[in-house]
C-alpha cells in the first residue's frame, strides 16, 4: 500500500486543550496508529540534560535529534504510550514542567524541526495515523485527510494543567500556570519555524466549556463526516 492512501487525522493546538487525550481516543476508537509529537520534543529535552548538552547547542541538539534512541509502546486499554528513551520507561519524567520548558525551547530552533521530521513522518502506517502536535496539519502531513485544531481559552487550560499536575502530586501555582501558558502560547506561536497556527483547510473546535467525551464526539462527526466523501 502506498503512503497516500493510508488516512492521516492530524489534531493540532495548544497544550490544555485536551489534544493528546483526544488524538489517542480517536486512534483507539478508530484502530490507527498514534503519533504524540510533543513527546519527541520532550525527549529530546530530557536526552540533552542526561548528555549535558546545552539547550542553545543548536549542532549536538540537532545531532541528537537524529539519533536519540527512542521508542513508544502502544497498549490496547486506552492509557497513554509508554514513552522509552535509552530502554527506559520515562512516560511520567517527561511530563514534568521542566521538561515542558526544555521542550518549547529546543521546538524553536529550525534545524531540530528538520531533523525531526523524517521520523514524524515515519508513524504513518496502514490503515491510518492520528498525530498530534503544533504542525502536524500545517507542516509535517500537509496532505492528511482530516484536520482538527482543537482552542481553549488560556484560564481553562491552566486549570486543566493545573488539576493534573495536582493529581500527579507536583505543586504549582494555578496564577504562575496562567504566566506559563501564555508565555508559551507567545514563544510557539511567534516563533519563525513552524509557528502554532491551524492549516488553511483545518476545522477549528473551541474546547473552552466542553467535556473530553463531548469533543471526543464532535471530532468522529467531523473525522467520519470527512473520510465518507
Ligand atoms: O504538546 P506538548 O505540550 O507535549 O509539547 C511540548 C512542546 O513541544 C511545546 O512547547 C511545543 C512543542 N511542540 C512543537 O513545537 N511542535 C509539535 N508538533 C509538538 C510540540
Amino acid at each position: 500500500m502506498n503512503n497516500k492512501d493510508i488516512n492521516v487525522i492530524t489534531v493540532d493546538g495548544p497544550s490544555g486543550t485536551g489534544k493528546g487525550t483526544i488524538g489517542q481516543l480517536l486512534a483507539q476508537r478508530l484502530g490507527y496508529h498514534y503519533l504524540d509529537s510533543g513527546a519527541l520534543y520532550r525527549l529530546l529535552a530530557l536526552a540533552a540534560m542526561r548528555h549535558k548538552v546545552p539547550l542553545d547547542n543548536v549542532d549536538a541538539l540537532t545531532v541528537l535529534a537524529g539519533h536519540m534512541d527512542i521508542s513508544f509502546e502502544m497498549n490496547c486499554d486506552g492509557d497513554a504510550p509508554v514513552v522509552i528513551l535509552e530502554g527506559e520507561d520515562v512516560s511520567s519524567t517527561i511530563r514534568t514542567e521542566e521538561m515542558a520548558v526544555g521542550a518549547s525551547t529546543v521546538a524553536v530552533i529550525p534545524e531540530v524541526r528538520q531533523a525531526l521530521l523524517g521520523r514524524q513522518r515515519a508513524f504513518v502506517d496502514s490503515p491510518g495515523l492520528v498525530a498530534d502536535g503544533r504542525d502536524m496539519g500545517t507542516v509535517v502531513f500537509p496532505d492528511a485527510r482530516v484536520k482538527i485544531f482543537l482552542t481553549a481559552s488560556p484560564e481553562e487550560r491552566a486549570d486543566r494543567r493545573y488539576k493534573q499536575l495536582m493529581d500527579k502530586g507536583e505543586s504549582v501555582s494555578l496564577a504562575a500556570l496562567v504566566e506559563s501558558v501564555r508565555t508559551r502560547d507567545e514563544r510557539d506561536s511567534n516563533r519563525q519555524v513552524s509557528p502554532l497556527r491551524p492549516a488553511a483547510d483545518a476545522i477549528v473546535l473551541d474546547t473552552t466549556g466542553m467535556t473530553i467525551s463531548q469533543v471526543l464526539d464532535r471530532a468522529c462527526v467531523i473525522v467520519s463526516e470527512i473520510l465518507s466523501r
